[in-house]
């Protein structure tokens, strides 16, 4: 049984081991998230924060628990059958913003019933094969799982089951066009490929094909179930790069994380003739919660500059990948708010298990998980990415053979106002700090009991990681740390004067 047993986590015997836990060291359990920040417990009990630079897989984008979204229970817990209001309003807000306006939307749940439900409207308007990308993944089920090249070994679903089903699929790399569309059914893609490791495939070309294989009849579907939602800066990333698909597909970051909801935004004329006019599309069709998450993610949405965050986390990570190239990086493309990279020299692997041992959680990507994929809910604050990037920084540079090396990692400037926040969330952090909106610059962080010598320490830290440089010992004085503005004219500005811009 699960239990604390001297001094340590017991994990159940009876939770399976079948999942993708060994990707990280260590066994971890998630004890609660808030904003960018994690904390899990290790099995010696021992809780500790990291910073996500994941978003789960693209499903929490705008942020843990935010609070705008977050307490949107439903009074309802009906899942078939009955609609609740939500579901329509979800509908038209989804049609109005992707500009499509002769859609429809059919609910489903989880990505792979999304996927296996765009490929049956595809097969029943015109049988046929299915033409999929290299490198794509379109989920686990066995319809779903044929569809897809990468990481198909790792899925316990890939059996002579889906082997069969992959009978009926063909695969094309980017920049290829099939002979012949005679026999295809359906076209399915992802604008830029998740968990190949964000990689965004070739936009005139991806434009090329999908108008090509329209022009024949052949049912467009652009599965968005990850780069949609703003992972990429746009709601899609299709629509962004004017594709006008028959179908897109929708789910992760739709609910933000509350619910496994997915949408099928289809062409209204696609409607599959015949039958009783009754459809088995899934019995949990209907359920309330997901509705009430979608529509308090759309809300948000609309009422905050996503755009904005996305261009101020995009800002962050341009300036890491230029520090990546430095470090010997390739293949790196920032896609909005989103990074990633391979390093010919060491494995994703190794880089995100040596993030994780230092408090931040990037993931990897691409077939053999040589990629590094850095996606951070898009409300993540500068301040708390740039320290989180210098810490991937840091490990590459530690891992990387010293001849690779051909310029020292430099940190970007900070501002006063960044330093201000850091100091805040620093505060925030201090289970006795009074109340931290009343700190100005001028408060006397000694004289109040802010800070004491044992803060102090820790706060040293925390600045020389964030400024990416040591803070000289005769700059240690509670007279230099005795307000946030002698902090900043006596400690943090010398140093920042000494990094080459
Ligand atoms: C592009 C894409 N399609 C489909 C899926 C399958 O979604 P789910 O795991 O919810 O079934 C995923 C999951 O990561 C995905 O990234």
């Amino acid at each position: 049984m699960a239990s604390e047993q001297h001094g340590r986590w017991q994990r159940s015997p009876h939770r399976s081991r079948l999942d993708e836990s060994a990707i990280l060291p260590g066994n971890h359990t998630a004890l609660s998230a808030a904003g960018a920040t994690l904390r899990l417990m290790d099995d010696r009990l021992d809780v500790r924060e990291y910073v996500d630079l994941m978003s789960a897989y693209g499903a929490v984008n705008f942020g843990h628990q935010n609070p705008q979204i977050a307490s949107s229970e439903a009074p309802l817990d009906l899942v078939a059958c009955l609609y609740p209001p939500e579901a329509d309003k979800l509908a038209d807000w989804l049609c109005e913003s992707l500009q499509l306006p002769g859609y429809e939307v059919l609910y489903q749940v989880g990505g792979s019933f999304a996927a296996a439900t765009a490929v049956a409207i595809s097969q029943r308007r015109r049988p046929g094969r299915m033409l999929s990308i290299t490198g794509s993944f379109h989920g686990l089920g066995v319809d779903s799982l044929a569809l897809t090249g990468v990481h198909r070994d790792f899925a316990l679903q890939d059996t002579p089951w889906s082997g069969a089903a992959g009978l009926a699929v063909s695969q094309i790399a980017p920049g290829e066009f099939p002979d012949s569309w005679d026999d295809i059914s359906g076209l399915i893609f992802e604008p830029v490929q998740g968990a190949n490791g964000y990689v965004p495939l070739p936009v005139s070309w991806l434009a090329e094909l999908a108008e090509s294989a329209r022009r024949s009849d052949v049912t467009v579907i652009a599965d968005e179930i990850q780069s949609g939602y703003f992972r990429h800066g746009a709601l899609s990333v299709a629509r962004a790069n004017g594709i006008e698909p028959d179908i897109l597909l929708f789910s992760k970051s739709l609910t933000n994380g509350r619910y496994p909801l997915s949408a099928v935004v289809y062409r209204g004329s696609m409607v599959p003739d015949g039958g009783s006019g009754i459809w088995l599309a899934h019995t949990f069709q209907t359920g309330a919660e997901g509705f009430r998450a979608a529509c308090a993610v759309a809300d948000y949405i609309d009422s905050h500059p996503v755009s904005e965050h996305c261009a101020a986390v995009e800002e962050v990570l341009v300036w890491a990948a230029a520090r990546l190239k430095d470090l010997g990086a390739a293949d790196i493309h920032v896609s909005g708010p989103t990074l990633s990279f391979r390093h010919p020299r060491i494995s994703g692997r190794d880089i995100v298990r040596s993030c994780f041992e230092r408090g931040v959680v990037p993931f990897t990507g691409g077939a053999s998980a040589e990629r590094v994929r850095v996606a951070p809910p898009v409300t993540i604050p500068a301040v708390q990415l740039r320290q989180a990037l210098v810490l991937v920084l840091a490990v590459i540079e530690e891992l990387t053979p010293m001849e690779q090396i051909s310029e020292e990692i430099t940190v970007p400037r900070i501002t006063q106002e960044e330093f201000r926040d850091f100091l805040r969330e620093f505060l925030l952090k201090q289970a006795s700090a009074p109340d931290v909106a009343a700190v100005s610059d001028e408060t006397d962080l000694f004289g109040t009991g802010i800070l004491d010598s044992l803060r102090l320490i820790e706060f040293i830290v925390a600045a020389e990681n964030l400024v990416g440089g040591e803070i000289p010992v005769e700059n240690i004085s509670v007279r230099s740390f005795r307000t946030p503005a002698t902090i900043w004219t006596q400690v943090i500005s010398p140093i920042i004067a000494e990094i080459p811009s």
